[in-house]
């Protein structure tokens, strides 16, 4: 979709988009290539959806990048996928900074190599007041987990006497996610045909459009992201009303 036809009508582009990136091990697999390639083309594609998020008017992306279930993938593929991470990180923060993109990062943050977490926070910390774009990274991150520790959270309160179980509202619930910072996401967007949200922002996503597009994730690009915001400026969204 062309810019100017986005601009004449900035107020149903989506504010926050979130995307489950899958395709790449097909990607690669169609090219007899290995799976750590299609990753790579990935991670290209995740710099052009930036550009185009950007281009759109979006306010907040987040992408799906390693889910608290990928850690059941072969060692080397897990390796491949942090070492790749890193390398995203270490070549992309400073221009992503002076884009005036502020990255931040949802998920859990045990398992993460010290100089990973290093990188995130830097990264973090250095992107902070930045206002273009709120980039978010899920990253070790599984939503029914995050739905625990919100009840965790709650439970304690309760038990502490801070809070009555009858005076739990919705926003306890959301205030207590970790991206009880950021609105929901107006467009949840998966790439490859797959149809499913595989635990992402399961309360988040509660009155999201889903878009499932053919493409494979390595293949992304502006004109796939602009399909997907078509398609949702065609929706009537209604949120349980008339
Ligand atoms: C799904 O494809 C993709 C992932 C599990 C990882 C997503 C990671 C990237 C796009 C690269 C790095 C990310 C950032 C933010 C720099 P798949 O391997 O499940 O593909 P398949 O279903 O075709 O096998």
């Amino acid at each position: 979709m062309m810019a100017a036809q986005l601009e004449s009508d900035t107020r149903r582009v989506p504010r926050h988009i979130a995307i489950i990136m899958d395709g790449n091990g097909r990607w690669a697999k169609q090219r007899s290539l290995p799976r750590v390639a299609g990753h790579r083309k990935g991670a290209d594609a995740v710099r052009t959806c930036v550009t185009a998020a950007i281009e759109a008017g979006v306010q907040y992306l987040t992408l799906y990048a390693f889910s608290s279930e990928n850690w059941n993938r072969p060692a080397d593929e897990v390796t491949d996928l942090m070492n790749l991470l890193r390398h995203y990180l270490r070549r992309e923060v400073a221009e992503l900074n002076s884009k005036n993109v502020r990255l931040h990062f949802i998920g859990k943050r045990d398992r993460l190599a010290p100089d990973t977490l290093k990188l995130m926070e830097s990264a973090e910390e250095l992107t902070k007041d930045n206002t273009r774009l709120h980039m978010c990274i899920a990253l070790n991150y599984g939503s029914q987990c995050e739905i625990v520790e919100a009840a965790r959270a709650l439970a304690s309160a309760v038990k502490n006497g801070d809070l009555a179980p009858e005076d739990i509202t919705h926003a306890h619930v959301a205030d207590n996610l970790l991206t009880a910072h950021i609105p929901d996401p107006d467009l949840i967007i998966r790439t490859s045909g797959e149809q499913r949200l595989s635990n992402f922002l399961l309360w988040q996503a509660a009155y999201a459009e889903l878009v499932f597009l053919d493409v494979l994730w390595p293949d992304f690009d502006a004109c796939a992201l602009g399909k997907a915001i078509d398609e949702f400026q065609q929706r009537e969204r209604r949120y349980g009303g008339r």
